[in-house]
C-alpha cells in the first residue's frame, strides 16, 4: 500500500466518526497506525508576507454583468450595509432612552436575520467602533428586514439587548469581527481595505489573463478543487478557530487559493462538532472531508449555488453521513431535524458572532 493510499484509509476512518463505516483493505503487514490527519499537509500561504494587490469587484462588474444582477442582494455584499433610519433596528434605538444619538451616528449595520449591530466609522483609517446594544429579532417572519412591513409595531419584530447605555467600543470589531464581515484585513493594524465582502474574498488575486484561459480564474468551473473550497469558505465559516501567528479569531493575511490550515487551527474531532448547533455541522463535516484533499469530498459548492443563493441541488445527490447533520435519518432520511425546522432556523447560537 502506497503512502499516500494509507493517508487517505486513515483519513477514512477518521472522518466518519463511527456513523458509517468505510470498508478498507489493509495488508496485514502494514496496520494503519491511528494517527491525526494533517490538513496543513498541502500547498502555501500568506502569513506574514504582502497581500498582493487584487481587483476590486466594481471592476469585475463591468464585465460580469450577469453576476452583478444578484449580488446587490447577496448575503455577502450586504453583511454590512448603510443604515437607513426607517429600518426596525434603527428605529427602535432611535425611539429608546438614551439612543437618539447613537442611533443618529449609525452608519452601517451588520447581519439582518437573527441579530443586528450598530456601527460608524472609526477616526483611523479602514476601522470601524461597533454600539455595545444590538437588536434581536423575534421570529423568522420578521427576520428579513426588507421583508418588515411598516404598520407592525416594532416591539413585534424584535428588542433592543442593552444591558449597559449605549456605548461606541473602539476595538472589538477589528479584534474579533473584522477578518469575516470586512475585506482584506491587516491582521496587525486590524484595518480593512473595503466593508463586506468583496469578490477577492473568495476569488482571490484574478489575474485578467483568465478572461483567455478560465483555469486562472479561482472557483471557475476549470478550477474547483474540494481542498481549495474548504480553506476558501472555511476561513469564515469555520467559526471558532482560531489563527496560530496572530492568535485572532480570524485567519491571517489568506489569500484564496491557500491552505488555510497551515495557520488557521480548526477542531475536527468528532466531539468539537456534535457540540455544534447543527447548522455548523454540516460546514464543518464538509470541510473536514476536503481539507485532507480526498478527491472525492463533497464540497460546499456540491450542494450550495452562491450566486444563485440556492440549495436546490441538494436534494438530488446521494445519502451520506453529512446528510444527517440536518436530516433525521429516523425518517425515510429527508424529514428535517428539529433543529432545521423553518421555525427553529433562527434559534442557533454562535459565540463568535455574539448570537
Ligand atoms: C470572508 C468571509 C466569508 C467567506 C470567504 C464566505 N462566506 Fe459565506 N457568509 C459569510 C458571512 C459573514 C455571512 C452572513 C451574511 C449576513 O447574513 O450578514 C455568510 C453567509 C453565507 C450563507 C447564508 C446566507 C446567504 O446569503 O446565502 C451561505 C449559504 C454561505 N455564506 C456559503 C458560503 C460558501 C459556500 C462559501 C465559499 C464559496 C462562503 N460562504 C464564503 C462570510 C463568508
Ligand atoms: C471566523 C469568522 C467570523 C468572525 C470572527 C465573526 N463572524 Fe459573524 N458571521 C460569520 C459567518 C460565517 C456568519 C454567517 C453564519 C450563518 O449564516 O450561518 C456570521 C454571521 C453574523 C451575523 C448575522 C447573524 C444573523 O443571521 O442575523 C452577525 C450579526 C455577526 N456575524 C456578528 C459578528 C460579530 C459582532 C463578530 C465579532 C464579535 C463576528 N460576527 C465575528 C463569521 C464570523
Ligand atoms: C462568498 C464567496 C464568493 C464571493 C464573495 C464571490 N463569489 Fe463568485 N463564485 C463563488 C463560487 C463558489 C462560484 C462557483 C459557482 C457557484 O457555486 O456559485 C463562483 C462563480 C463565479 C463566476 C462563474 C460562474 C458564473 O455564473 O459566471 C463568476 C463570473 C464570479 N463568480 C464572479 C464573481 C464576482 C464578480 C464577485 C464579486 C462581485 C464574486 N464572484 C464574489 C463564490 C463567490
Ligand atoms: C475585462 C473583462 C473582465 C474582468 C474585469 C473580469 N472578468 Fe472574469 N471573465 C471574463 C471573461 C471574458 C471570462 C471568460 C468567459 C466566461 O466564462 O464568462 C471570464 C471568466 C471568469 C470566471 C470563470 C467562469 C467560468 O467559466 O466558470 C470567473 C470565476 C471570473 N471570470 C471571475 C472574475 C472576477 C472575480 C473578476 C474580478 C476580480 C473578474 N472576473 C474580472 C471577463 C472579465
Ligand atoms: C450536502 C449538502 C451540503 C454541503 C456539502 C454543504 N452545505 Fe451548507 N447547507 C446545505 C443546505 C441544504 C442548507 C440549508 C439551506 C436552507 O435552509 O434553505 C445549508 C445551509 C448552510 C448555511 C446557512 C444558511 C442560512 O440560511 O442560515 C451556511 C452558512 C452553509 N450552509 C455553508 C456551507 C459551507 C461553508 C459548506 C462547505 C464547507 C457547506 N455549507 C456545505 C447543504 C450543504
Ligand atoms: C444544512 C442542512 C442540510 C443538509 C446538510 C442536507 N439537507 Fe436536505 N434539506 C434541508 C432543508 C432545510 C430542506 C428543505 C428545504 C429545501 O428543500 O431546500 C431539505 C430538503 C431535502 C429534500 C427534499 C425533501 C422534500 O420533502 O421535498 C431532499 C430529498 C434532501 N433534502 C436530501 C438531502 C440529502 C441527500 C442530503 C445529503 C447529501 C441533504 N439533504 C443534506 C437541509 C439539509
Amino acid at each position: 500500500m502506497s503512502r499516500a493510499a494509507r493517508f487517505v484509509t486513515a483519513v477514512s476512518l477518521l472522518m466518519v466518526g463511527g456513523s458509517v463505516a468505510r470498508v478498507v483493505s489493509t495488508p496485514a503487514d502494514e496496520p494503519v497506525q491511528p494517527h491525526r490527519v494533517d490538513p496543513a499537509a498541502w500547498g502555501g500561504d500568506h502569513v506574514g508576507k504582502p497581500r498582493p494587490s487584487y481587483i476590486t469587484g466594481d471592476e469585475c462588474l463591468f464585465c460580469h454583468r450577469n453576476i452583478g444582477a444578484t449580488w446587490s442582494k447577496n448575503g455577502h455584499h450586504l453583511t454590512i450595509r448603510p443604515a437607513h433610519r426607517d429600518e426596525p433596528a434603527v428605529a427602535a434605538l432611535r425611539r429608546h432612552a438614551g439612543g437618539n444619538d447613537a442611533a443618529a451616528e449609525t452608519r452601517y449595520l451588520l447581519g439582518s436575520r437573527r441579530i443586528t449591530r450598530y456601527l460608524r466609522r472609526s477616526k483611523e483609517y479602514g476601522k470601524l467602533e461597533m454600539l455595545s446594544t444590538s437588536f434581536a429579532y423575534r421570529s423568522p417572519r420578521h427576520a428579513n428586514h426588507r421583508a418588515a412591513g411598516k404598520s407592525e409595531s416594532l416591539a413585534r419584530v424584535g428588542e433592543l439587548n442593552h444591558r449597559k447605555p449605549h456605548v461606541w467600543d473602539k476595538t472589538t470589531f477589528g479584534d474579533r469581527c473584522a477578518g469575516c464581515h470586512a475585506t482584506a484585513v491587516d491582521a496587525q493594524t486590524r484595518a480593512f481595505s473595503a466593508l463586506s465582502l468583496d469578490c477577492f474574498t473568495c476569488h482571490g488575486d484574478v489575474p485578467l489573463a483568465h478572461t483567455e484561459d478560465t483555469r486562472l480564474a479561482l472557483l471557475s468551473s476549470k478550477s474547483m478543487e474540494p481542498r481549495t473550497m474548504a480553506s476558501v469558505c472555511g476561513q469564515c465559516h469555520l467559526r471558532g478557530g482560531k489563527s496560530k501567528s496572530s492568535g485572532l479569531p480570524y485567519p491571517q493575511t489568506f489569500v484564496p487559493g491557500d491552505n488555510l490550515f497551515r495557520d488557521f487551527q480548526v477542531d475536527f474531532s468528532d466531539a468539537a462538532i456534535q457540540a455544534l448547533p447543527p447548522i455548523d455541522q454540516h460546514i464543518y463535516l464538509s470541510a473536514r472531508e476536503c481539507a485532507v484533499s480526498d478527491p472525492s469530498a463533497m464540497s460546499c459548492s456540491a450542494c450550495h449555488d452562491v450566486h444563485g443563493q440556492s440549495t436546490g441541488k441538494h436534494r438530488r445527490l446521494e445519502h451520506n453521513a453529512i446528510c444527517s447533520s440536518c436530516h433525521d435519518p429516523g425518517t425515510d432520511g429527508t424529514g428535517l431535524r428539529e433543529a432545521m425546522l423553518p421555525s427553529n432556523r433562527l434559534r442557533t447560537h454562535s459565540r463568535v458572532c455574539d448570537y
